[in-house]
């Protein structure tokens, strides 16, 4: 495997290799089987197939959450190597940001507006500023994103169709382990106790997707907080919304998809996941 620091390194030998098809992944490393089975797919539809690894400070609420986030940089680059990723673009601040760290705004049309957009302010402008530069500099025909962050899959989806950026916005399904916890980089700083606790995330999204159209929204919503109010974790949100517009349910309607989606703390390290209610499980 290849790896870049620098724009101009990496520009160089993609125009070189001219691949038809490229394959892009960005992360922000401590990478785990839900990165990796992105980057999987990358490699077996694309010609060749970029991972980026940078945690993005512009995405952050607040200092604290950066200066947590987990670096595991070595075991990284071996597992991508592993996975037999081509290329890994590994840029440092001042590559992505040379005018100084700053955020750009968006306004991708409502699909902003709730869960992680009201919790996080600021999160979605810089993710959709990181993204769209490194969009600028890979130059994907395919680009991977998970359905872990389902609302960043469709801001980004948006970001591309309102700037007219021609790269193809691939999302693939949540990988979990053994127990159901939702893979996640964060899920490195849970202590013991609050891992054992934190696999109930899906469990109460498993209830409530056999809940749903046997009960009211409220019914549900009451049933999840009481399962919080007896947990060590702390409910931030529960939201059921339809998939399109990532507006919260009002009345159930047939012709729509819809998706439970929990954001929670254990202690302090911010858990989110989601589940389609009209999937089999
Ligand atoms: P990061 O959290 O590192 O995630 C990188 C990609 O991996 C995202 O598309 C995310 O949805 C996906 N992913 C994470 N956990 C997953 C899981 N359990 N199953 C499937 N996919 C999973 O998301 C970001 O980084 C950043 O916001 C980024 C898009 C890189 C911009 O900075």
């Amino acid at each position: 495997m290849q790896i870049f620091n620098y724009i101009s390194e990496l520009r160089k030998y993609l125009d070189q290799k001219t691949p038809k098809t490229l394959g892009f992944v960005p992360t922000m490393g401590a990478l785990h089987q839900g990165h990796l089975s992105l980057v999987r797919s990358a490699i077996e539809k694309n010609d060749l197939t970029v991972c980026s690894i940078f945690v993005n400070p512009t995405q952050f609420y607040g200092q604290e959450d950066l200066q947590k986030y987990p670096c595991t940089i070595e075991e990284d680059l071996n597992r991508l190597e592993d996975t037999g990723c081509n290329l890994c673009f590994l840029p440092s601040i001042n590559e992505i940001y040379p005018q100084g760290v700053t955020r750009l705004r968006f306004n991708p049309g409502g699909v902003d507006k709730q869960m992680e957009g009201t919790h996080r302010p600021g999160h979605f402008d810089g993710v959709a500023t990181v993204i769209q530069r490194l969009f600028e500099i890979v130059r994907p025909t395919n680009a991977y994103f998970g359905e872990k962050d389902f609302q960043q899959l469709c801001i980004i989806q948006e970001l591309v169709r309102l700037l007219k950026i021609p790269v193809n916005i691939i999302g693939l399904p949540i990988v979990r382990e053994k127990d159901g916890l939702a893979m996640s980089s964060r899920n490195l700083n849970l202590t013991p106790q609050f891992r054992k606790e934190a696999p109930r995330i899906h469990q109460t999204l498993l209830q409530v997707k056999a809940l749903f159209t046997q009960r009211t929204f409220h019914t549900i919503q009451s049933h999840v907080e009481y399962i919080f109010s007896k947990s060590t974790l702390r409910l931030e949100y529960f939201v059921i919304a339809d998939e399109e517009t990532l507006k919260p349910m009002q009345a159930f309607d047939t012709s729509k998809k819809y998706r439970a989606f929990i954001a929670s703390f254990a202690s302090e390290v911010r858990l989110i996941d989601n589940l389609p209610l009209h999937k089999p499980t």
